[in-house]
């Protein structure tokens, strides 16, 4: 049975690519959650901290344009006219998740720069838990979105 799937055609270093990628983004979240969890950026010089939220703006920015080069969500308008609306709508979070997180950055960075002890780092601490709660919510139903289009694709359910 032919898989006519973009996601299945695409090249095989792309892919590479955004699977090595995916593992940078998930282990500099990780670093960041660990840093923001029970107050352990105190730990930290905030300068540290700041440098690891660029890393992950940074990765992120490479994420989202993998995601969007790759052309998967363009799959599932062409595949699953039902689910374009959706798939519409996640790509357009991109932007906005993105800008969240430039936004807590430069919060964090005028922190480092401008002022005294580390009470300002709880605030991007709690922002970047909202973006952190965002990104999840993304990124799962981006997935449902991928796995339901492929699903159509090849009957699995029909
Ligand atoms: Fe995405």
């Amino acid at each position: 049975m032919a898989i006519s799937s973009r996601t299945v055609v695409l090249n095989a270093a792309f892919l590479q690519e955004i699977k090595e990628d995916d593992v940078m983004l998930r282990q500099l979240l990780h670093q960041v959650r660990q840093r923001f969890s029970e107050g352990r950026w105190l730990d930290h010089p905030a300068r540290d901290t700041w440098q690891l939220l660029e890393q992950l703006r940074d990765q992120l920015a490479t994420h989202f344009t993998l995601e969007e080069a790759c052309g998967y969500m363009e799959s599932s308008l062409e595949q699953s006219p039902e689910l374009s609306e959706q798939a519409v709508r996640l790509r357009n979070e991109h932007g906005p998740l993105f800008l969240l997180l430039c936004e807590i950055c430069e919060r964090c960075a005028e922190g480092v720069h401008t002022r005294k002890g580390l009470r300002w780092l709880g605030r991007v601490a709690m922002r970047f838990w909202e973006f952190d709660a965002r990104f999840r919510k993304h990124e799962q139903q981006e997935e449902a979105l991928i796995l339901q289009a492929f699903h159509q694709d090849t009957g699995v359910g029909d």
